[in-house]
């Protein structure tokens, strides 16, 4: 007989935006099997597992889905580290890797660069999806992944030279890759025009791109090209793409960056309406007002704060500001910079007002960008699903409950066409949360940024407890690779 568990007397928050009510839910197997008002399961339903049921009191928490980590880089940590613990600490039950433009997927080398090398040193082994995934299989991930293939890598893997648009031969082989990856299940195509080594792809070589994806019944996840001054004509290329191909967009990690631009959703945000009217877009975004990436001297302005994270020639200096660094070495902040390259940064480069009307809009969901190979990650890694809760939910109200759950949960899974996930629904897979409302709370930091959150009390994947906030990690991973879902 299959072992069931009963989630008693929660709070369920079920991830469609639907108002939360009192009730019961039964697990058996991989799959939710039955919610119920508190004791309403249905005795014949009961009656199919015996006495061979485990029952959990869940008065005073919320009974929600498994989080979805729209936004990740964790293509290599999946394999490297599959215990996934900054992510199932959160609650998070399944990762969308490949995100801006980068992915594993299909290069293989042993030097990859900048900003390649967001996604770890050693993982590029992969010609193709099929491979990548019975590799996410062979490594028992302790959370489900779902994949997007990067237009970075297409290039760096077809392309001797990044600084012109792909030619005609270079084009048709990136394709091919694509519809390969697609064909084994890929969710779509990402691109991070904004790095410079896609930064000279032109309209036709993405909507080309864009184009194979949506043949497949892909979506386009895009880091656009400028974040800054050129934001809106920046938000009108990706658009543009996506229209011409006639797929799902996704904007990353929107975001007005720099003080010039802080403000500046007052006008983003409108424009993404307008033109969401028109065609199907989302967005996803992180609740910090600094971003993270790869050291770039152009994004030192000598203005904004910047912790380093991590540096190839200065380990050492992980976790100190650019700005003291500066000093110490008597060198102005862009000369530093340049001496501890390669390596990474945060940027405080957003306003407080600006992230909220981002979090507080429909179209956006929660995704972390988190980097999990930083010495000193950005706090986003560990904390961001907890900090929405915590901090944008219960102490700002900035948004009700069901919605910000429904943020990381139902909306994410209907946009990347997750099948039979993001919901608590009978016949839905069991990735399966319990939390603490009164406690949830993010407690990385910049200062401390690897930390466990509190309140997450139980995490199920695929049906199988896979923590606990008293033991942690139950040891059972049960994550395994997502494909695209066929239909919708
Ligand atoms: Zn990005
Ligand atoms: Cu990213």
């Amino acid at each position: 007989m299959t072992r069931a568990t009963l989630l008693r007397n929660g709070l369920i928050v079920d991830g469609d935006n639907r108002p939360a009510r009192r009730g019961d839910v039964l697990l058996a197997g991989e799959r939710i099997v039955a919610l119920a008002a508190p004791g309403q399961i249905a005795p014949e339903v009961m009656a199919q597992f015996g006495q061979a049921f485990d029952e959990i009191d869940c008065s005073g928490k919320v009974i929600a889905p498994g989080f979805i980590d729209v936004h990740t880089h964790d293509d290599g940590a999946v394999l490297d580290a599959p215990a996934m613990l900054p992510k199932l600490s959160q609650g998070v039950t399944t990762v969308v890797v490949g995100n801006c433009g980068l992915s594993l997927v299909p290069l293989v080398t042993q030097e990859p660069v900048a900003p390649l090398a967001l996604l770890g040193r050693q993982q590029f082994r992969f010609p193709g999806m099929a491979g990548y995934a019975q590799a996410v299989d062979a490594a028992r991930p302790s959370v489900n992944v779902a994949a997007l293939v990067g237009h970075t890598t297409l290039r760096m893997h077809h392309m001797a030279h990044l600084d012109r648009p792909a030619q005609a031969d270079e084009l048709a082989a990136m394709v091919k890759d694509l519809e390969e990856a697609m064909a084994a299940g890929a969710l779509g195509l990402s691109s991070g025009v904004f790095y410079q080594e896609a930064y000279a792809a032109d309209q036709a070589e993405l909507t080309a791109l864009a184009c194979a994806a949506a043949r497949s019944g892909g979506i386009y996840a895009t880091h656009i090209r400028d974040e800054l001054a050129g934001i809106l004509p920046a938000l009108q290329e990706a658009a543009l793409t996506a229209r011409q191909a006639g797929l799902p967009l996704v904007l990353s990690h929107h975001k007005c960056a720099g003080p010039a631009n802080w403000g500046r959703t007052r006008e983003t945000l409108p424009l993404i309406e307008q033109l969401a009217r028109e065609q199907d877009i989302g967005m996803d975004v992180y609740p910090y007002t600094a971003g993270s990436t790869v050291l770039r001297e152009d994004l030192v302005d000598g203005v904004i704060d910047i912790l380093i994270t991590g540096s190839q020639p200065h380990p050492e200096l992980a976790g100190r500001y650019l700005a003291d660094i500066a000093r110490v070495w008597e060198l102005t902040q862009q000369e530093a910079c340049r001496r501890l390259m390669p390596g990474g940064a945060c940027y405080f480069q957003m306003r407080e007002d600006d992230v909220e009307r981002v979090i507080a809009h429909p179209l956006s969901m929660i995704g972390s960008d988190g980097l999990p190979h930083d010495e000193r990650p950005h706090p986003r890694l560990w904390g961001t699903f907890p900090r929405v809760l915590a901090c944008y939910w219960r102490e700002k109200g900035l948004l009700p409950l069901e919605q910000a759950v429904h943020k990381m949960t139902g909306l994410s899974a209907r946009r990347f066409k997750l099948d039979q996930r993001g919901l608590l629904k009978p016949g839905f897979y069991a990735d399966v949360l319990v939390f603490d409302p009164a406690r949830v709370r993010d407690l990385a930091t910049f200062e401390n940024p690897i930390q466990f959150s509190a309140g997450i009390e139980r995490v199920w994947v695929n049906g199988v407890l896979s923590y606990t906030e008293d033991g942690r990690a139950t040891g059972a991973r049960a994550g395994r690779f997502v494909r695209r879902a066929v239909s919708s």
